[in-house]
């Protein structure tokens, strides 16, 4: 088996827009931009940038959302740009699978907590419907919410509680590549670093792969195995993530660790010396 579940070769997506002039004038959005990385099984691979920088893009080309403008994504060493049937499609929804942003948006208010995690299961067919009822239970105390909850409707749980669903219901197929499209913004700092904790938690004990998308760089550092800084749809630098907070090559993304507000003393030290003529950043 190949060693690198996931790997970018010289991707590009670019968006046409539909406004904007005819020909020449028209005007297209470089939001990938011949980006190319490799991401070990097992790692938690971080993708940073400000505001636009093409992170979610890059999900949803990976998730097969969006088709590629140009290169070539593969998974497990397979090309998903060949992926054509339906069934096809479905198959490899089996093993991708994303947390979203916000999960108040991204769970249906009409349906209860088992039902939402039992939907992807009725979609692959898994089960019989008591098989599917155990792997439901199972899967709620994995993401360490009560039984008694799965009666209850998205509204009646806190952020944090929903995203706790919202991961139940990634791993539900026995993904084992989770994308997780900023999974911690919408919610309480002090609900984060939980959410987060379960994450690390369950990607050992069922050896997950994540693609961690977020412009939070302090969540990286305790987080992620390796990262990634985008930036216009570019790839400015990546590397191991201790090495990278300690010795960033690029100028912005020196300008990022600037702005995270507490670190350690040994990037402080190094940090301290770096002189920066522009020290704000949107994210
Ligand atoms: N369907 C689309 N049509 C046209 N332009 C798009 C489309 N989707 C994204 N873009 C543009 O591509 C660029 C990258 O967008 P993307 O959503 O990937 O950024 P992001 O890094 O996820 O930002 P954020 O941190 O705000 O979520 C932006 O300029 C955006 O406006
Ligand atoms: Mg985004």
């Amino acid at each position: 088996m190949n060693d690198y579940i996931i790997e970018f070769k010289n991707v590009k997506k670019h968006f046409q827009l539909s406004q904007g002039g005819f020909g020449r004038n028209r005007k297209i959005v470089k939001a990938v931009d011949d980006v190319s990385f490799r991401v070990e099984r097992g790692a938690t691979f971080a993708v940073i940038g400000e505001s636009g920088s093409g992170k979610t893009t890059m999900a949803k080309l990976l998730m097969k959302f969006e088709d590629i403008t140009e290169g070539q994504i593969l998974v497990d060493g397979e090309d998903i740009s060949k992926i054509a049937s339906k069934d096809a499609l479905k198959a490899y929804r089996r093993k991708v699978q994303i947390v979203h942003q916000d999960p108040t948006s991204s769970l249906n208010p009409r349906k209860t907590i088992k039902e939402i995690i039992e939907e992807p299961l009725i979609v692959h067919k898994m089960g019989n419907q008591k098989e599917r009822m155990d792997r439901v239970t199972e899967l709620i105390q994995v993401v360490d919410l009560p039984v008694s909850y799965l009666d209850r409707y998205p509204h009646m749980l806190s952020g944090g509680q929903k995203q706790r669903v919202g991961i139940a219901r990634a791993i539900a197929l026995n993904s084992k590549l989770i994308v997780l499209d900023e999974p911690t913004s919408a919610l309480d700092v002090s609900v984060q670093s939980k959410v987060i904790d379960l994450l690390k938690k369950i990607q050992k004990e069922f050896n997950l792969t994540y693609l961690f998308i977020t412009h939070d760089l302090a969540l990286v550092k305790n987080f992620a195995d390796y990262v990634i800084i985008m930036q216009r749809g570019n790839l400015v630098e990546e590397g191991r993530t201790d090495e990278l907070f300690l010795n960033p090559k690029q100028q912005y993304t020196r300008k990022l660790l600037k702005a995270i507000p507490v670190i350690g003393k040994e990037e402080q030290a190094f940090l301290d010396r770096i002189q920066l003529d522009d020290h704000t950043i949107s994210m």
